[in-house]
């Protein structure tokens, strides 16, 4: 049998490392500026940390997209599906209601869905996540929508647009619920199976459905923005009205719904035209009551998380694909025996100075040498035999011009880290 990765699992290869690297990077500066502290927790949970948060009729739970096992203690444990209640779970942990509020906490890593792969959907994957806890104020939620705008326009995107809508207040959310299972209770029979799950259980979710012929089922009824209470209609307003002022590019979105249960007023995500069916990056929202839910004080949340596969997708497509991995700045090649040694003890005192070296494992003819060089991306070649010993020189070579000099080891780390086009030509 051939061994490969795990339907749904993907390789993150070393030309795909430093694309990767920078949007995390991008988010840890951005971030870091609003003073997020970054937080990392273990990868699997006690299953009810999951299944307390995200609700009974949440996908995950519902759809059984959940990793859940039981270890060799009889414990049933999750690999994390999302952030949020993991976050939440070591904010209470650690008491960190102490500390000057909000407190903001984000996030990088793996999370695992069981769920039908496709593109941009996979069973491993991995967000950056920022949770903003114990400040109920629109201006937190703005806030946070900007953060990730501005995280996302740092990591290179152009063309991401913000979604805006709200879901309300619990009792808002109640009295949709209530409207939609009674205009579609008629219906019922001709929605698709998993609409008509749904409809039992959140059917405010039914109007996430891809499926055409529950779309024009739903197509003339009410959306949630509209029958939103009066408080819920002014913070939505209010947050509405600062990514005006501060000139945050969003759209208003009256049907977004999210798929977890926990979401309270502002829901929001962020999408990208271009990259298929899984057109969202990121999405997020307003979660006041979840950290009571988990078993700590009553503080208000709001944060989002972005798929970071779904991300590199997009730049993919503003033409900021993968880098080239980098070469070393010098290859050495042995001549002789003695000389294979001496390459490996002089690459190991340049890597300590910081500088890319290689070097070649065997004694190579000068063509060979020069050959493996190229191959290895590198830009200059050092070779070293007999003569050179006596000497106490090295044959430097830069491969694209063909110019060489002969230099002595003291030298070769100065004018390496130079890096000057000319260096060679200066000696
Ligand atoms: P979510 O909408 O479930 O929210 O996931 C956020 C993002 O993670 C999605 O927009 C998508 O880019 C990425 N994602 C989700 N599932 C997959 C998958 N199977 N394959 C690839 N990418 C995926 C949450 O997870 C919430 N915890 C966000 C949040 C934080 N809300 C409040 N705080």
């Amino acid at each position: 049998m051939k061994l490969q990765a795990v339907k749904g699992t993907n390789d993150i290869l070393p030309e795909q490392d430093a694309r990767w690297r920078s949007v995390v990077d991008a988010a840890a500066e951005v971030l870091g500026t609003a003073s997020a502290g970054r937080l990392t927790t273990p990868i699997f949970e006690h299953a009810e940390v999951f299944e307390k948060s995200v609700g009974d009729s949440a996908d995950l739970v519902v759809q059984k997209e959940m990793y859940t096992f039981e270890d060799r203690g009889g414990r049933r444990l999750s690999l994390r599906p999302e952030f949020t209640a993991a976050v939440v779970r070591a904010f209470i942990q650690h008491g960190m209601h102490t500390r000057p509020l909000p407190v903001k906490l984000w996030s990088a890593g793996p999370a695992f869905r069981a769920e039908n792969v496709q593109r941009g959907r996979y069973r491993q994957f991995h967000q950056v996540n920022l949770e903003t806890i114990g400040n109920a104020t629109p201006l937190a939620d703005a806030e946070a929508i900007e953060l990730l705008y501005r995280t996302l326009a740092r990591a290179g995107l152009t063309r991401h647009r913000i979604q805006l809508g709200s879901v309300g207040d619990p009792e808002d959310r109640a009295a949709y619920n209530a409207y939609l299972r009674e205009a579609l209770a008629p219906h019922a029979a001709e929605l698709s199976e998993a609409s008509r799950e749904r409809l039992r259980l959140n059917p405010m979710r039914v109007l996430d459905s891809k499926d055409a012929r529950d779309q024009e089922l739903i197509a003339g009824l009410k959306r949630p923005l509209e029958l939103l209470g009066d408080e819920a209609r002014r913070h939505f307003d209010a947050v509405a009205g600062y990514l005006t002022a501060w000139g945050v590019p969003f759209e208003v979105d009256d049907s977004i719904v999210r798929g977890l249960d926990y979401y309270r007023r502002t829901a929001f995500e962020v999408h990208y035209v271009g990259i298929g069916a899984q057109s969202a990056l990121g999405g997020g929202g307003r979660y006041d009551g979840l950290v009571e839910l988990l078993g700590g004080p009553q503080l208000p949340g709001i944060g989002w998380a972005f798929g970071i596969e779904r991300v590199l997708d997009a730049l993919e497509q503003e033409g900021r694909g993968e880098a080239a991995v980098e070469g070393p700045v010098l290859f050495l090649v042995p001549l002789d025996d003695a000389a294979v040694g001496e390459g490996a003890a002089l690459a190991r005192r340049l890597r300590e100075a910081g500088l890319r070296v290689e070097f070649a494992y065997q004694r190579r003819n000068p063509g060979k040498g020069l050959k493996d060089a190229d191959r290895a991306g590198a830009r200059y070649a050092a070779l070293r035999g007999g003569s050179e010993r006596e000497r106490g020189v090295w044959q430097l070579k830069e491969l694209a011009s063909g110019e060489q000099r002969e230099v002595r080891e003291d030298e070769l780390a100065p004018l390496l880290q130079a890096g000057a086009p000319g260096a060679t030509k200066e000696l």
